[in-house]
């Protein structure tokens, strides 16, 4: 059935899909105003094609592709762009969608933006040659987690949602906090950790940031979202107690601490439907569980079923296409969709509209103060660097050094975040080049005029595209040369992935053979003359170490820093500040170690429908620990230039009374000033059901300490962070018995513990039966 023949004659498609609804046919003299009239009127007065329309968005102008070349059910889909029809102008050019709007009932329509690293909109824009558009490139979200500072992250919010504001958006589409559940995830950059505690935490001081300057934020992508490989189709079958313990967690631990906005619905099934088609994950749990008050949007073409997603309680089908409109409408007419269902949804967007800058009619400037953003991005960056390795105390750079013979194609094409739409089109990337020169070193000349060649040479075909990360051969004259002439060897190990694919095990998760052997020969040819090397890792996920990493003297995890990064990754190296950054995901020994090698990306390999969590709880520090598993480096790892020692670890009581305090006593014990992150691990009684060995349950990150400065750190912890989801009787229970309080620097260094006692199991929260499994699953239980 046609709309055009039901609603609003005279109607076309291409003025339904502008940004703007007109309605004739039930206009009327003076309709209610959003915010002068209350949402009910409002809502009282809204024409069915009205509602609808509001709930579908206008249409979007079309964004880069990334690689990639599936369709939807296929391999690595990308979704393929909606058509754009009558989307004429929108307010913002390059943002990602909008909502449409109505002006006869005083309802604007809201830009909606990518996205978790920045601003993602056009950087210029037609008949415009006065002024660009840039956006900050913020370090990824998971060197931000690598912070496990949420004042850092809260600083960076704050400017970020600035720019938000300033740019006349309404709602940026992030933070992504999808758990780590294996490191070939390509979008594991944007995501924060393997840990629900460290990246609800940290993303909720983000989003407190961000909406501080009254725009919004789209926590995404819920839920169960962990891989690329036909993410549009593909089924992840997880336990309830898995999805509650952690899928779900983290973005329960999100919401909670910073109420964002909106909530984006993922791609993928869980557990057999589609998320954005699920009313008991997006309105029993969401809702009646958790209380939350904002709307649900749908990822840019996910679901397939419009009627069942508004049933769900996934307010805004987003970017919006005409024939949802028409099916919807449809649905009303023949009573397979009820009009209490619309409005139900449609007050939940004009409670957050409401509070738009959009509706507020706020007079962006277009001129954030990107220099001084450029400044917040560049301390952000060193604060979520990690040391992984110094030996022999390589780093900080000596003042000696004045010469640095810089390796590696990331040294000068530096990647600043990952691809897709968490990649931010920003003014300028510090290269790892530019920011050892701005430092005041005297990187090797001759090596940056032979990689410039490379690059040009590969631009313009003079010499054949090689394979993956086609690292410039270095000839042995200028290898030779570049040992006699310099102190140290610095080599960069770059990585860029991003939305649509996930990352292969050969040659991207593992170097190169060419990355191998040329890292082998460049480390030998310097320490044959006793001279050290350093490698840098601009990476955005966890890549192998084992077969190389014994060749290098120290190791920093810049990951992907943002715009700054060569200044930042200066900062640290140089000893201008201290590293404090700490995994908040783990580098195994081996790929095979990870729990979920076998079960990633699902089944069939080449086109997988389906992926089984079989390894349940069990992900990251709580397998390798319940399963005695050695990582390559632990979750919580991290070096600094100085040591700190831990005392005085001391519990407010002996037994549980429905909270306990913990207080420790952090000391720089060395000659450097620095901040150390003081984590919380807590060994449950695993009686009634089985449990990790250890879980993070608090931690806290000192400021800048002197030597011979100490710093008191308080951790409390509830009942309900002691409680495991019993799936039988939905129940949250703290079980009775000892509990061990472990006070350590990483999740295998500890340094400090104290028992508590729980007289009598608590039985801390009763929810629903939700999102369960359709099939048995042989999940992985550790025994104690
Ligand atoms: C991504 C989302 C993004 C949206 C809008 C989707 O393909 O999965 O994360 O916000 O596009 O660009």
């Amino acid at each position: 059935m046609n709309i055009l023949k039901n609603y609003a004659a005279g109607l076309s498609l291409a003025v339904l899909f502008a940004n703007t609804v007109t309605v004739k046919a039930q206009s009327t003299q003076n309709p209610p105003q959003l915010g002068k009239n209350s949402i009910k009127e409002v809502i009282a007065a809204m024409t069915l094609q009205e509602k609808v329309t509001l709930l579908v968005g206008s249409g979007k102008a079309p964004k880069p592709k990334p690689a990639g070349n599936g369709k939807p059910g296929v391999s690595n889909g990308w979704v393929p762009e909606p058509p754009m029809i009558g989307h004429t102008e929108t307010k913002v050019p390059g943002a990602a969608g909008n909502t449409t709007a109505i002006p006869r009932l005083g309802i604007p329509s809201m830009v909606l933006s990518d996205g978790p690293a920045g601003v993602r909109i056009s950087p210029t824009r037609k008949g415009d040659s006065t002024h660009t558009y840039y956006a900050t490139a913020w370090p990824v979200g998971t060197l931000l987690a690598s912070t496990w500072d949420p004042q850092v992250v809260n600083t960076v919010g704050k400017a970020f949602g600035n720019e938000v504001k300033e740019y006349g958006v309404d709602i940026l589409l992030a933070p992504g906090v999808n758990i780590h559940r294996n490191p070939l995830n390509g979008r594991n950059f944007e995501y924060y950790s393997e840990d629900p505690l460290v990246a609800g935490t940290i993303a909720g001081a983000l989003i407190n940031g961000i909406q501080s300057n009254g725009v919004g934020t789209s926590i995404k992508h819920f839920v169960a979202n962990n891989q690329e490989s036909n993410r549009n189709y593909n089924n992840s079958i997880v336990s309830e107690r898995a999805l509650r313990e952690l899928y779900l967690k983290v973005f329960r631990i999100g919401i909670s601490a910073s109420n964002p906005w909106t909530v984006m619905s993922s791609y993928n099934r869980v557990n057999g439907v589609y998320t954005a088609q699920r009313k008991d994950l997006l309105t029993t749990v969401l809702r009646d569980e958790w209380k939350y008050k904002g709307f649900v949007m749908t990822d840019w073409g996910g679901g397939y079923d419009w009627i069942a997603e508004m049933n769900a309680g996934n307010d805004l089908i987003m970017p919006g296409r005409p024939d949802q409109i028409e099916t919807l409408i449809n649905a009303v007419q023949h009573d397979s969709l009820s009009v209490k269902v619309l409005d139900r949804n449609v007050e939940h967007m004009l409670n957050i509209i409401l509070k738009s800058p959009s509706f507020q009619k706020y007079a962006y400037s277009n001129k954030p103060d990107l220099k001084a953003h450029a400044e917040i991005a560049r301390k952000a960056a060193t604060e979520g660097m990690i040391l992984l390795k110094d030996q022999g105390h390589v780093l900080p750079i000596s003042h000696s050094v004045k010469t640095i013979a810089a390796f590696g194609n990331a040294t000068y094409n530096t990647i600043p975040g990952g691809t897709g739409s968490g990649e931010v089109n920003k003014a300028y990337v510090i290269s790892i080049y530019q920011g050892l020169t701005n430092a005041g070193y005297q990187p090797d000349e001759s090596l940056k005029n032979a990689y410039t060649q490379y690059f040009q040479n590969a631009k313009t075909g003079q010499q054949p595209r090689r394979r993956s990360f086609g690292e410039m051969p270095t000839s042995d004259s200028l290898l030779n040369a570049t040992v006699q002439h310099n102190d140290v060897a610095l080599i960069t190990i770059g990585r860029n992935a991003g939305e649509g694919n996930d990352r292969n095990l050969e040659n991207n998760y593992k170097l190169t053979a060419e990355e191998k052997q040329q890292f082998k020969t460049i480390a030998d040819a310097f320490h044959a003359k006793g001279k050290k090397v350093i490698a840098v890792l601009n990476i955005g996920g966890v890549i192998d170490m084992n077969e190389w990493q014994d060749n290098a003297d120290a190791i920093l995890l810049a990951w992907q820093p943002g715009q700054e990064a060569g200044n930042a990754i200066a900062d640290v190296l140089s000893g201008k500040v201290n590293p404090s950054g700490k995994l908040a995901t783990t580098f195994p020994v081996n790929y095979e170690d990870v729990p979920s090698a076998k079960n990633f990306p699902g089944t069939p390999a080449n086109h997988p429908e389906q992926v089984v969590y079989q390894e349940g709880i069990y992900v990251g520090y709580r397998y390798y620990d319940s399963f005695n598993v050695k990582p390559m480096y632990e979750f919580g790892y991290g070096l600094s230039y100085t040591d700190f020692a831990l005392s005085n670890l001391k519990l407010s009581s002996a037994t549980f009374n429905g909270t306990v305090t913990a207080t420790v006593n952090v000391k720089n014990t060395g000659k450097i000033a620095g901040k150390e992150v003081v984590q919380i691990y807590v060994t449950a009684p695993a009686k009634t059901i089985d449990k990790p060995t250890q879980e993070l349950k608090a931690f806290g990150k000192t400021r800048l300490l002197q030597p011979g400065e100490s710093q008191q750190l308080t951790f409390i912890i509830k009942a309900a962070d002691l409680a495991s989801f019993h799936t039988d009787n939905s129940e949250w229970i703290t079980d009775a018995g000892k509990y061990e309080v472990k006070a350590g620097i990483s999740s295998r260094d500890i340094k400090q513990t104290a028992t508590f006692n729980v007289p009598k199991s608590i039985m801390v929260e009763k929810d629903h039966k939700a999102v369960q499994p359709e099939v048995a699953i042989d999940e992985l239980k550790a025994k104690r």
